[in-house]
Protein backbone atom coordinates (compact mmCIF):
# COMPACT_ATOMS: atom_id res chain seq x y z
CA UNK A 1 0.00 0.00 0.00
CA UNK A 2 2.59 2.35 0.93
CA UNK A 3 5.04 1.57 -1.81
CA UNK A 4 1.44 2.46 -4.19
CA UNK A 5 0.99 5.68 -2.94
CA UNK A 6 4.58 6.30 -2.94
CA UNK A 7 4.92 5.52 -6.88
CA UNK A 8 1.70 7.96 -7.47
CA UNK A 9 3.52 10.83 -5.80
CA UNK A 10 6.66 9.80 -7.68
CA UNK A 11 4.78 10.15 -11.25
CA UNK A 12 2.49 13.20 -10.09
CA UNK A 13 6.52 14.99 -9.68
CA UNK A 14 7.59 13.69 -12.99
CA UNK A 15 4.16 15.06 -15.13
CA UNK A 16 4.11 18.41 -13.27
CA UNK A 17 7.72 18.57 -13.51
CA UNK A 18 7.32 17.90 -17.19
CA UNK A 19 4.19 20.74 -17.54
CA UNK A 20 6.43 23.23 -15.58
CA UNK A 21 9.84 23.11 -17.85
CA UNK A 22 9.22 25.96 -20.22
CA UNK A 23 9.42 25.44 -23.70
CA UNK A 24 13.17 25.09 -25.02
CA UNK A 25 13.62 29.18 -26.38
CA UNK A 26 13.54 29.19 -30.44
CA UNK A 27 16.79 30.92 -31.04
CA UNK A 28 16.27 33.55 -33.86
CA UNK A 29 18.89 34.27 -36.56
CA UNK A 30 18.81 37.54 -37.90
CA UNK A 31 20.03 36.91 -41.67
CA UNK A 32 20.58 39.90 -44.48
CA UNK A 33 21.11 39.56 -48.23
CA UNK A 34 20.60 42.12 -51.18
CA UNK A 35 17.86 40.66 -53.34
CA UNK A 36 14.99 39.16 -53.77
CA UNK A 37 13.57 36.35 -51.53
CA UNK A 38 12.97 34.99 -55.00
CA UNK A 39 16.67 34.21 -56.01
CA UNK A 40 19.48 32.34 -55.30
CA UNK A 41 20.41 33.51 -52.35
CA UNK A 42 17.01 32.88 -50.96
CA UNK A 43 17.13 29.34 -52.04
CA UNK A 44 20.11 29.32 -49.66
CA UNK A 45 18.33 30.68 -46.94
CA UNK A 46 15.55 28.50 -46.96
CA UNK A 47 17.64 25.03 -47.46
CA UNK A 48 19.51 26.97 -44.59
CA UNK A 49 16.65 26.88 -42.44
CA UNK A 50 15.08 23.28 -43.50
CA UNK A 51 18.80 22.08 -43.12
CA UNK A 52 18.91 23.45 -39.18
CA UNK A 53 15.14 22.50 -38.88
CA UNK A 54 15.76 18.76 -39.56
CA UNK A 55 19.24 18.80 -37.74
CA UNK A 56 17.73 20.32 -34.17
CA UNK A 57 13.86 20.85 -34.62
CA UNK A 58 12.49 23.72 -32.93
CA UNK A 59 15.79 25.14 -32.13
CA UNK A 60 16.43 27.84 -34.72
CA UNK A 61 14.27 30.47 -36.55
CA UNK A 62 15.33 32.41 -39.36
CA UNK A 63 14.67 36.34 -39.75
CA UNK A 64 15.08 36.74 -43.20
CA UNK A 65 15.14 40.74 -44.26
CA UNK A 66 15.95 40.28 -47.73
CA UNK A 67 16.09 43.11 -50.58
CA UNK A 68 19.21 45.28 -48.72
CA UNK A 69 16.65 45.72 -45.55
CA UNK A 70 19.61 45.84 -43.22
CA UNK A 71 21.89 48.19 -45.25
CA UNK A 72 24.16 47.54 -48.40
CA UNK A 73 26.53 44.57 -48.17
CA UNK A 74 29.68 46.53 -46.70
CA UNK A 75 26.66 48.17 -43.81
CA UNK A 76 25.71 44.06 -43.51
CA UNK A 77 29.57 43.28 -42.64
CA UNK A 78 30.21 46.05 -40.49
CA UNK A 79 27.01 44.40 -39.11
CA UNK A 80 28.41 40.86 -38.97
CA UNK A 81 31.72 42.02 -36.82
CA UNK A 82 29.67 44.10 -34.36
CA UNK A 83 27.14 41.15 -34.20
CA UNK A 84 24.20 43.37 -34.41
CA UNK A 85 23.39 41.14 -37.34
CA UNK A 86 23.78 37.55 -36.89
CA UNK A 87 23.93 36.06 -40.88
CA UNK A 88 24.11 37.31 -44.35
CA UNK A 89 24.21 35.66 -47.82
CA UNK A 90 26.03 37.92 -49.84
CA UNK A 91 29.15 38.33 -52.67
CA UNK A 92 32.94 38.91 -52.79
CA UNK A 93 32.51 41.96 -54.52
CA UNK A 94 32.08 43.56 -51.27
CA UNK A 95 34.19 41.08 -48.52
CA UNK A 96 37.00 41.91 -50.09
CA UNK A 97 37.36 45.05 -48.43
CA UNK A 98 37.44 43.29 -44.96
CA UNK A 99 39.24 40.20 -46.38
CA UNK A 100 41.54 41.22 -49.04
CA UNK A 101 43.16 38.16 -50.17
CA UNK A 102 39.59 37.10 -51.16
CA UNK A 103 39.59 39.72 -54.29
CA UNK A 104 42.25 37.00 -55.67
CA UNK A 105 39.30 34.85 -57.29
CA UNK A 106 37.67 38.47 -58.23
CA UNK A 107 40.11 38.68 -61.15
CA UNK A 108 38.41 38.53 -64.81
CA UNK A 109 38.63 35.44 -66.85
CA UNK A 110 40.31 33.65 -64.25
CA UNK A 111 38.20 30.83 -64.42
CA UNK A 112 37.64 28.79 -67.94
CA UNK A 113 33.66 27.72 -66.15
CA UNK A 114 31.34 27.22 -62.91
CA UNK A 115 32.89 23.45 -62.51
CA UNK A 116 36.58 24.59 -62.51
CA UNK A 117 35.59 28.21 -60.51
CA UNK A 118 33.54 25.63 -57.82
CA UNK A 119 36.45 22.95 -57.82
CA UNK A 120 38.73 25.74 -56.99
CA UNK A 121 36.78 26.85 -53.89
CA UNK A 122 35.94 23.49 -52.37
CA UNK A 123 39.76 22.82 -52.69
CA UNK A 124 42.80 23.71 -50.53
CA UNK A 125 42.83 27.09 -51.84
CA UNK A 126 39.25 27.60 -51.29
CA UNK A 127 39.25 26.52 -47.83
CA UNK A 128 41.85 28.21 -46.46
CA UNK A 129 40.81 31.08 -47.85
CA UNK A 130 37.52 30.82 -45.90
CA UNK A 131 39.93 30.50 -42.53
CA UNK A 132 41.28 34.09 -42.89
CA UNK A 133 37.91 35.38 -41.92
CA UNK A 134 37.89 34.96 -38.41
CA UNK A 135 41.07 37.20 -38.41
CA UNK A 136 38.45 39.78 -39.94
CA UNK A 137 36.12 39.07 -36.66
CA UNK A 138 33.74 37.20 -39.63
CA UNK A 139 32.78 33.10 -39.60
CA UNK A 140 33.01 32.01 -43.26
CA UNK A 141 31.27 28.53 -43.07
CA UNK A 142 30.65 27.91 -46.56
CA UNK A 143 31.17 29.56 -50.82
CA UNK A 144 28.05 29.53 -52.78
CA UNK A 145 27.82 31.61 -55.98
CA UNK A 146 26.00 33.64 -58.51
CA UNK A 147 27.56 32.45 -61.42
CA UNK A 148 29.21 34.55 -64.04
CA UNK A 149 28.94 38.36 -64.70
CA UNK A 150 27.39 39.69 -67.59
CA UNK A 151 27.00 43.15 -68.89
CA UNK A 152 23.67 45.20 -68.98
CA UNK A 153 23.54 48.87 -70.47
CA UNK A 154 20.71 51.23 -71.98
CA UNK A 155 22.95 52.54 -75.06
CA UNK A 156 24.76 49.80 -77.37
CA UNK A 157 24.54 46.02 -78.35
CA UNK A 158 28.14 44.64 -77.18
CA UNK A 159 30.03 42.46 -79.12
CA UNK A 160 33.62 43.41 -78.71
CA UNK A 161 35.77 45.51 -76.47
CA UNK A 162 35.04 48.79 -78.94
CA UNK A 163 31.39 48.90 -77.94
CA UNK A 164 32.07 49.41 -74.30
CA UNK A 165 34.87 52.35 -74.56
CA UNK A 166 33.37 55.19 -72.69
CA UNK A 167 29.64 53.15 -71.54
CA UNK A 168 29.52 54.65 -67.72
CA UNK A 169 28.97 51.61 -65.60
CA UNK A 170 28.22 50.56 -62.63
CA UNK A 171 30.78 48.37 -60.83
CA UNK A 172 31.21 47.35 -57.45
CA UNK A 173 33.26 48.49 -54.52
CA UNK A 174 35.69 46.07 -55.91
CA UNK A 175 39.56 47.57 -57.06
CA UNK A 176 39.73 44.41 -58.80
CA UNK A 177 36.77 44.95 -61.25
CA UNK A 178 37.78 48.33 -61.04
CA UNK A 179 40.89 48.06 -63.00
CA UNK A 180 39.71 45.60 -65.27
CA UNK A 181 36.84 47.72 -66.50
CA UNK A 182 39.27 50.77 -66.51
CA UNK A 183 41.45 49.34 -68.64
CA UNK A 184 38.79 48.32 -71.18
CA UNK A 185 37.69 52.44 -71.53
CA UNK A 186 34.94 52.13 -69.41
CA UNK A 187 33.83 55.02 -67.27
CA UNK A 188 33.80 52.32 -64.13
CA UNK A 189 31.08 54.08 -61.45
CA UNK A 190 31.52 52.04 -58.19
CA UNK A 191 28.18 52.11 -56.59
CA UNK A 192 26.50 49.95 -53.37
CA UNK A 193 24.34 48.16 -54.86
CA UNK A 194 20.51 49.67 -53.35
CA UNK A 195 21.58 52.69 -55.33
CA UNK A 196 21.85 51.07 -58.68
CA UNK A 197 18.81 50.33 -59.89
CA UNK A 198 17.36 54.33 -58.78
CA UNK A 199 20.62 55.21 -60.78
CA UNK A 200 19.82 52.83 -63.81
CA UNK A 201 16.11 54.11 -63.49
CA UNK A 202 17.49 57.85 -63.69
CA UNK A 203 19.66 57.42 -66.21
CA UNK A 204 22.73 58.33 -63.95
CA UNK A 205 24.77 55.74 -65.34
CA UNK A 206 24.18 53.68 -68.68
CA UNK A 207 24.48 50.27 -66.96
CA UNK A 208 25.70 47.60 -64.91
CA UNK A 209 26.93 44.03 -64.66
CA UNK A 210 25.53 41.15 -62.31
CA UNK A 211 25.16 37.28 -63.03
CA UNK A 212 21.65 35.87 -64.74
CA UNK A 213 20.68 34.91 -61.22
CA UNK A 214 20.47 38.58 -60.36
CA UNK A 215 19.38 40.20 -63.59
CA UNK A 216 16.00 37.78 -63.18
CA UNK A 217 15.58 38.38 -59.63
CA UNK A 218 15.67 41.79 -59.60
CA UNK A 219 13.56 42.25 -62.66
CA UNK A 220 16.70 44.52 -64.23
CA UNK A 221 15.04 43.90 -67.63
CA UNK A 222 12.26 46.54 -66.43
CA UNK A 223 15.68 49.16 -66.25
CA UNK A 224 17.82 47.90 -68.96
CA UNK A 225 17.34 47.28 -72.72
CA UNK A 226 20.82 45.32 -73.42
CA UNK A 227 22.42 41.97 -71.69
CA UNK A 228 25.74 41.22 -73.00
CA UNK A 229 26.65 37.59 -72.26
CA UNK A 230 30.63 38.66 -71.64
CA UNK A 231 30.60 36.65 -69.16
CA UNK A 232 34.30 38.77 -67.97
CA UNK A 233 34.49 37.26 -63.90
CA UNK A 234 33.08 34.52 -61.79
CA UNK A 235 31.08 36.32 -58.91
CA UNK A 236 31.73 33.29 -55.64
CA UNK A 237 29.18 34.03 -52.89
CA UNK A 238 29.95 33.47 -49.14
CA UNK A 239 27.74 32.52 -45.87
CA UNK A 240 28.98 34.23 -43.08
CA UNK A 241 27.82 34.61 -39.41
CA UNK A 242 28.67 36.92 -36.77
CA UNK A 243 30.99 35.34 -34.39
CA UNK A 244 29.01 36.65 -31.51
CA UNK A 245 26.57 34.45 -32.70
CA UNK A 246 28.37 31.70 -33.91
CA UNK A 247 30.37 31.54 -30.32
CA UNK A 248 27.77 31.72 -28.32
CA UNK A 249 26.56 28.30 -29.23
CA UNK A 250 27.07 24.64 -28.63
CA UNK A 251 29.29 22.31 -30.39
CA UNK A 252 26.79 20.37 -31.51
CA UNK A 253 24.73 23.80 -32.34
CA UNK A 254 27.88 25.01 -34.55
CA UNK A 255 28.18 21.25 -36.28
CA UNK A 256 24.54 21.52 -37.16
CA UNK A 257 25.21 25.70 -38.61
CA UNK A 258 28.05 23.86 -40.56
CA UNK A 259 26.39 21.53 -42.13
CA UNK A 260 23.52 23.81 -42.81
CA UNK A 261 25.44 26.47 -44.35
CA UNK A 262 27.14 23.87 -46.86
CA UNK A 263 23.15 22.31 -47.85
CA UNK A 264 22.41 26.58 -48.56
CA UNK A 265 25.41 26.79 -50.68
CA UNK A 266 24.37 23.74 -52.46
CA UNK A 267 21.25 24.66 -53.34
CA UNK A 268 22.44 28.40 -54.27
CA UNK A 269 24.48 26.27 -57.09
CA UNK A 270 21.55 24.48 -57.89
CA UNK A 271 19.03 27.28 -58.43
CA UNK A 272 22.25 29.44 -60.23
CA UNK A 273 22.48 26.42 -63.07
CA UNK A 274 18.84 26.09 -63.64
CA UNK A 275 18.20 29.69 -63.98
CA UNK A 276 21.43 30.60 -66.45
CA UNK A 277 19.45 28.67 -69.00
CA UNK A 278 16.03 29.52 -68.12
CA UNK A 279 16.51 33.18 -67.35
CA UNK A 280 17.85 34.03 -70.69
CA UNK A 281 15.14 32.84 -72.12
CA UNK A 282 12.49 34.38 -69.63
CA UNK A 283 14.80 38.01 -70.45
CA UNK A 284 14.33 37.54 -73.92
CA UNK A 285 10.82 37.17 -73.67
CA UNK A 286 10.52 40.14 -71.63
CA UNK A 287 12.12 41.99 -74.13
CA UNK A 288 15.55 42.42 -73.55
CA UNK A 289 18.15 41.87 -76.58
CA UNK A 290 20.43 39.71 -75.19
CA UNK A 291 23.47 39.39 -77.34
CA UNK A 292 25.40 36.36 -77.31
CA UNK A 293 27.91 36.02 -79.77
CA UNK A 294 30.49 38.46 -77.53
CA UNK A 295 33.69 38.49 -79.23
CA UNK A 296 34.79 37.04 -75.03
CA UNK A 297 38.63 36.35 -76.41
CA UNK A 298 39.38 40.29 -77.23
CA UNK A 299 37.59 41.20 -73.75
CA UNK A 300 40.37 38.62 -71.97
CA UNK A 301 43.20 39.52 -74.46
CA UNK A 302 42.70 43.04 -72.77
CA UNK A 303 42.11 42.15 -69.78
CA UNK A 304 44.92 39.35 -69.42
CA UNK A 305 47.82 42.34 -70.11
CA UNK A 306 46.88 44.18 -66.66
CA UNK A 307 47.67 40.55 -64.79
CA UNK A 308 51.02 41.93 -63.50
CA UNK A 309 49.41 44.30 -61.52
CA UNK A 310 47.07 41.36 -59.97
CA UNK A 311 50.26 39.43 -59.59
CA UNK A 312 51.61 42.58 -57.54
CA UNK A 313 48.01 42.92 -55.20
CA UNK A 314 48.19 38.60 -54.62
CA UNK A 315 51.01 36.52 -56.13
CA UNK A 316 51.56 35.03 -59.72
CA UNK A 317 51.96 31.88 -57.61
CA UNK A 318 48.31 31.50 -56.45
CA UNK A 319 47.15 32.61 -59.64
CA UNK A 320 48.96 30.48 -61.75
CA UNK A 321 47.98 27.76 -59.31
CA UNK A 322 43.87 28.28 -59.96
CA UNK A 323 44.36 28.44 -63.68
CA UNK A 324 46.15 25.22 -63.70
CA UNK A 325 43.73 23.48 -61.70
O1 LIG B 1 26.47 43.64 -57.77
C1 LIG B 1 26.47 43.42 -56.54
O2 LIG B 1 26.73 44.30 -55.72
C2 LIG B 1 26.21 42.02 -56.06
O3 LIG B 1 26.42 41.10 -57.08
C3 LIG B 1 24.80 41.86 -55.48
C4 LIG B 1 23.73 42.13 -56.52
C5 LIG B 1 24.60 42.83 -54.32
C6 LIG B 1 24.61 40.44 -54.96
O4 LIG B 1 25.54 40.10 -54.01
Amino acid sequence: MKKSWFNKLLLCGFISSICMTPALAERSIKLANAIAKDSHYGAAVTALEESLQQALPGKFKVEHFANSALGGEREVIEGIQLGTIDAAVLSTSTALNFVPEVGVFDIPFLFRDLAHARSVLDGEIGQDMLKKFPQRNIIALAWGDQGFRHLTNNKVVVKTPDDVKGLKIRTTENPVHIAAFKHLGILATPMAWPEVQPALQQGTIDGQENPIAVIVSMKLNQVQKHLALTGHVYSPALIIFSPAFYNSLSQDEQAALQAASLDAAKAMRKYVDDIEQSGITSLKEAGMIVTEDVDKQAFAKIVKAIYPEYYQRYSQEIIDKIIAQ
